[in-house]
């Protein structure tokens, strides 16, 4: 089969990138590099460097092939930087998205998969897992601009038969098992790298934002899915995606706290990890963790990594190989 990727430089993305060209597919790249890195993308895989943004670029690569299907992982996916710049993020998420599927509608595309997110369901406290039919309401623009391709590839389906699913990742963490690719954003927001460059002394002291949550420890809890596991759901996604377009969310279906994260990098590097308390963020709810029993029933996946520690462990042999990360 042959796939096109867009942000397949980004973190998900090359790890999926990798999980195709395993099973054997052909794999194509679009990507602006605005925070993707050039040697995430293997040498021998065609890649465009176009900002979906631009509709003339974009239709020239889909007008090139014919496509069996695209993953969708291009965006911008800063909570906190979507509410200081919220047109930036709703042009780039929404607006690009908006291109791309036009374009697949135009070009008969079969079968779209679209990266979603657990922000859908940013706003009240919830504290038993959260399943498909969890009401939507996202507490930021970043959260706003996914539920709205998820909206357009509800009216592509109806209109164009654009067949689609949209993956609404939980915490993505780790990195490949053969230490082919790994994390890293700039700036790093996410808590597990934060956690092992502290460990590694390579940060200042970790900040945990807030110890006074309504959690057995008092710190918020997160459902952390591999990005292999992740991968594997978008190949899952792919084969069982025919008649019905759907959404599923997409987590270990375990949540870990905070103080957790930090005791299992110190039980995986063997090292103290420095940390200090920090004010609540706004928004931050106190417990997020996926109900995945949908995408488990409807397409056999069911996770591989499935304790924090098989997670950190592949995220700090990355770490400790690429100590700064890709391009430097
Ligand atoms: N990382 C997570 O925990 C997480 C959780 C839920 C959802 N997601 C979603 O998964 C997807 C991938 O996330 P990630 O962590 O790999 O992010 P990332 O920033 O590493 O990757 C995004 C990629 O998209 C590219 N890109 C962005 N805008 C573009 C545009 N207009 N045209 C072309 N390329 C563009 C970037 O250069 C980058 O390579 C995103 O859609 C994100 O919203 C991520």
């Amino acid at each position: 089969m042959r796939y096109l990727v867009t942000g397949g430089a980004g973190y998900i993305g090359s790890h999926v990138v990798l999980a195709l060209l395993d099973a054997g597919h052909e794999v194509v790249v679009i990507d602006n590099f605005i925070t993707g890195h050039r040697d995430a993308i293997p040498k021998d895989v065609e890649q465009h460097d176009v900002d979906l943004l631009d509709y003339h670029a974009t239709s020239n690569v889909l007008a090139k092939k014919r496509w069996d299907g695209v993953l969708h992982f291009a965006a911008l996916s800063l909570v906190g930087e979507s509410i200081e710049k919220p047109f930036h993020y709703l042009r780039n998420n929404y607006q690009a998205s908006l291109n791309l599927i036009q374009l697949c509608s135009k070009y008969a595309v079969e079968k779209f998969v679209f990266s979603s997110t657990a922000a859908l369901f940013g706003g009240p406290d919830r504290c038993e897992a959260i399943s498909e039919t969890a009401s939507i309401q996202p507490a930021s623009p970043y959260g706003e601009s996914k539920y709205m391709v998820e909206c357009i590839l509800r009216w592509a389906d109806k209109i164009y038969g654009l067949k689609s699913t949209c993956l609404r990742y939980f915490n993505a963490a780790g990195a490949d098992p053969f230490n082919r690719a790994g994390e890293d954003h700039s700036p790093e927001t996410h808590l597990i790298p934060l956690t092992i460059d502290a460990a590694l002394g390579r940060r200042p002291p970790l900040q945990l934002f807030g110890l006074d949550y309504p959690t057995p420890d008092g710190t918020c809890i997160r459902d952390y899915v591999h990005v292999t596991d992740i991968a594997e759901a978008h190949i899952r996604a792919l084969e069982c995606l025919n008649e019905k377009s759907t959404a599923f969310n997409l987590g270990n279906g375990r949540g870990y706290s905070n103080l957790e994260v930090i005791q299992s990098v110190e039980r995986v590097s063997g090292r103290r990890v420095p940390w200090e308390p920090a004010m609540r963020r706004l928004g931050d709810p106190a417990v997020l963790v996926a109900d995945s029993s949908r995408i488990k029933r409807e397409t056999g996946w069911s996770p591989r990594f499935d304790t924090l520690d098989k997670i950190v462990e592949t995220a700090f042999a990355w770490r400790a190989k690429h100590p700064y990360g890709y391009d430097k």
